[in-house]
């Protein structure tokens, strides 16, 4: 699937941020930390808590809800390892930002 511009540009997300972007019917919560850009699935399996709205820690998101932890890299739920979020890849190109909704990020080594 080819990247989509989120019509967001590099300034509206500082460090520390996040926000919830929708397309069609999918809700995706974009989150900038010190190691760059992080977009997963916003809605929580749980019980739909508002990823986006939850306080992140060492590249941790805590649902604001009933604070099930979610690892931004790969979605992976901390205390239930079987539970993974959808995530997908980020760049930034001339300062915008581009979320590709059918692709998980790469790895990092
Ligand atoms: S809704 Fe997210 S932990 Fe319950």
């Amino acid at each position: 699937m080819p990247y989509t511009d989120t019509s967001l540009k590099l300034d509206d997300i500082p460090v520390g941020k996040s926000r919830c972007l929708e397309f069609d019917d999918l809700q995706v919560g974009l989150f900038r930390n010190a190691d760059g850009f992080f977009a997963v699935a916003n809605t929580c399996p749980h019980r739909g808590g508002p990823l986006d709205q939850g306080m992140v820690s060492e590249g941790v998101v805590s649902c604001p809800w009933h604070q099930w932890q979610f690892q931004l890299g790969d979605g992976v739920c901390r205390s239930n390892p079987a539970i993974r979020i959808p995530t997908y890849a980020v760049e930034v190109r001339d300062g915008a930002i581009w979320i590709d909704l059918g692709k998980p990020p790469e790895k990092k080594a």
